[in-house]
C-alpha cells in the first residue's frame, strides 16, 4: 500500500566513501565523535555543494534575468538550468513546472494563497492527514479562517497509520483541495501517497504532496505519482537552507496567482495596471536566492548520481539495527513502530523528559531532535508532549547506531532503572 520501494537484496552501499564527501562528519563535538542523527531537521552538505557556493561567489556572482553583461548571463543560465535539473530529477514534464521558493513551507503557503484561497467556497473543505507537520496545517487553517472553509483530517491509528478508506470517504464530502505529507517528519510513517493521489484525482480534487521528507530518501517520480503540486526543501536534501521548490502541473500553475508582487514577476506595469509574467516567473518576485538555487542544483546532481536502491537498502538496515537495539531497553517506547517507514526513530524513555534525553545524548556526541517536531496534533494523538527523534541518512554508519544505543543506556544510568 505504501510507495516505499523494496530494498534490492544484496544491494551494497559504500558508506565509508559516502562519509568522506561530507566534511562535517569528521568533526568531534563535546570531545566525542559526532553521530549526526538529526537529518530530518536538516541534512549535512557534501563537498560539491559547499564548493559550488564558493565557486558562485568567486567566479559568477551577479543578479539574474536583469543584466546584459557577461556575469549576469552566466548566473542566469546556471540558475535556470537548475529548473531543468529538478524537473528531470523528479520526472516533471517541463522545467516551467518548477517554481523556486524558500522551501516547503513557502511552497505550501504559495499554493494556499495563490491557488486555493481564490477558488474555495464557504462550507467547502480542505483535507489533510493526522501526521502532518505544522507547515501543512497552519496555512490551510489560515485559508479556512479567511474564507469560511473548514479543515478535515483523515485520522491515524495508534502507530500513526492513516485509514485509507476514511481518506477516500472524506474526499467525497465537498473537499476542494487535499494536502498530504509523503512521510512524517516526526515518526517516519509513510502515507500511501500513490493511492491517495489516485483517489484525489478520481474524485476531481487537486492534491499537494509535502515531499520534504521524501526527496532525501526515495526516488520521486511525479509522472507516476500524479499529484497536482509537490513541495520540497533543499536543506533536507543535501542542499543549502533558504532554497526549495514547488512543482505544479502546468495547467494548475496557469490558474494560480502570485503571493508576492515586485520586480521580475511582471509582464508590464503602469500606475493603472500590472500584468503578470507567465509561470513560473510570476511566482518569483524580487531578487531570488541565486546562490541557494545554484547550490541546490549541485545537491540535485549529487542525488541524481546515487544508487537509490543501495541507499534505500542501507537506510533500512540502519533503521532496523537501531530499532532492534533500542527495543531491548526497558521502559523505552518507540512511536510509529511499523515495518516499513522512513529512517526515523522516534521514542521516549519512561519517566524522563525528551529534552533531558536529548541533552544527555548531546553530551555523548549524538545529535537528535527532542520535542514536538512541529507536529503537535500528532503528538496529541500519540498521547505525548514530545519524543526524542533519531533520523538517519545514508551517510550514517553502524558506529552511529552503536553510539546512539550507548548514549541511551547512559540516560538510563543517570535516571535510574
Ligand atoms: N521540519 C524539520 C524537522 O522535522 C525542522 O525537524
Amino acid at each position: 500500500m505504501t510507495s516505499i520501494p523494496e530494498p534490492e537484496l544484496g544491494a551494497r552501499f559504500d558508506v565509508v566513501a559516502a562519509r568522506k564527501e561530507f566534511p562535517i562528519l569528521a568533526k568531534s563535538v563535546r570531545s566525542k565523535r559526532l553521530a549526526y542523527l538529526d537529518n530530518a531537521a536538516t541534512t549535512q552538505k557534501p563537498r560539491m555543494v559547499i564548493e559550488r557556493i564558493r565557486r558562485f561567489y568567486e567566479e559568477e556572482n551577479a543578479n539574474v534575468h536583469r543584466g546584459v553583461h557577461y556575469l549576469s548571463e552566466i548566473a542566469s543560465a546556471e540558475y535556470e538550468e537548475v529548473r531543468s535539473k529538478i524537473a528531470r530529477f523528479l520526472k516533471a514534464s517541463d522545467a516551467h513546472e518548477i517554481v523556486f521558493t524558500r522551501g516547503t513551507t513557502e511552497s505550501i503557503n504559495l499554493v494556499a494563497r495563490g491557488f486555493v484561497m481564490p477558488r474555495i467556497k464557504p462550507g467547502q473543505k480542505i483535507l489533510i492527514t493526522g501526521i502532518e507537520h505544522h507547515a501543512n496545517i497552519v496555512p490551510w487553517q489560515m485559508v479556512c479562517e479567511e474564507t469560511g472553509a473548514s479543515l478535515l483530517v483523515a485520522q491515524v491509528d495508534d502507530d500513526g497509520v492513516v485509514d485509507l478508506e476514511e481518506f477516500a470517504r472524506l474526499l467525497r464530502s465537498d473537499v476542494a483541495f487535499a494536502s498530504v505529507t509523503y512521510a512524517s517528519n516526526a515518526i517516519g510513517i509513510v502515507n500511501p501517497i500513490q493511492e491517495m493521489c489516485r483517489l484525489a484525482s478520481s474524485a476531481g480534487v487537486p492534491i499537494l504532496v509535502d515531499g520534504a521528507q521524501a526527496v532525501p530518501h526515495y526516488p520521486v517520480d511525479l509522472a507516476t505519482l500524479g499529484c497536482d503540486f509537490f513541495a520540497f526543501s533543499a536543506h533536507k536534501a543535501f542542499g543549502p537552507t533558504g532554497a526549495g521548490a514547488l512543482y505544479g502541473k502546468a495547467s494548475r500553475l496557469a490558474e494560480m496567482g502570485p503571493l508576492l508582487g515586485g520586480g521580475d514577476m511582471i509582464r508590464s506595469v503602469t500606475f493603472e495596471r500590472t500584468t503578470y509574467a507567465e509561470p513560473p516567473f510570476r511566482f518569483e518576485a524580487g531578487t531570488p536566492n541565486i546562490e541557494g538555487v545554484i547550490a541546490m542544483g549541485a545537491a540535485i546532481d549529487y542525488m541524481a548520481a546515487l544508487d537509490w536502491s543501495a541507499v534505500h537498502g542501507w537506510e533500512s538496515a540502519l533503521l532496523r539495527e537501531a530499532t532492534h537495539a533500542l527495543r531491548e531497553i526497558s521502559g523505552l517506547k518507540i512511536y510509529g513502530d511499523v515495518a516499513k517507514k522512513a529512517p526515523i526513530l522516534s521514542f521516549n524513555i519512561q519517566g524522563v523528559h525528551a529534552h533531558d534525553v536529548g541533552t544527555i545524548l548531546d553530551m555523548q556526541g549524538v545529535a537528535v531532535r527532542a520535542g514536538h517536531h512541529c507536529a503537535q496534533p500528532l503528538m496529541h494523538r500519540l498521547g505525548v508532549a514530545g519524543t526524542v527523534r533519531a533520523s538517519f541518512s545514508f551517510y550514517n554508519d553502524l558506529e552511529d547506531v552503536a553510539q546512539l544505543h550507548a548514549a541511551v543506556l547512559k540516560v538510563k544510568e543517570v535516571f535510574g532503572p
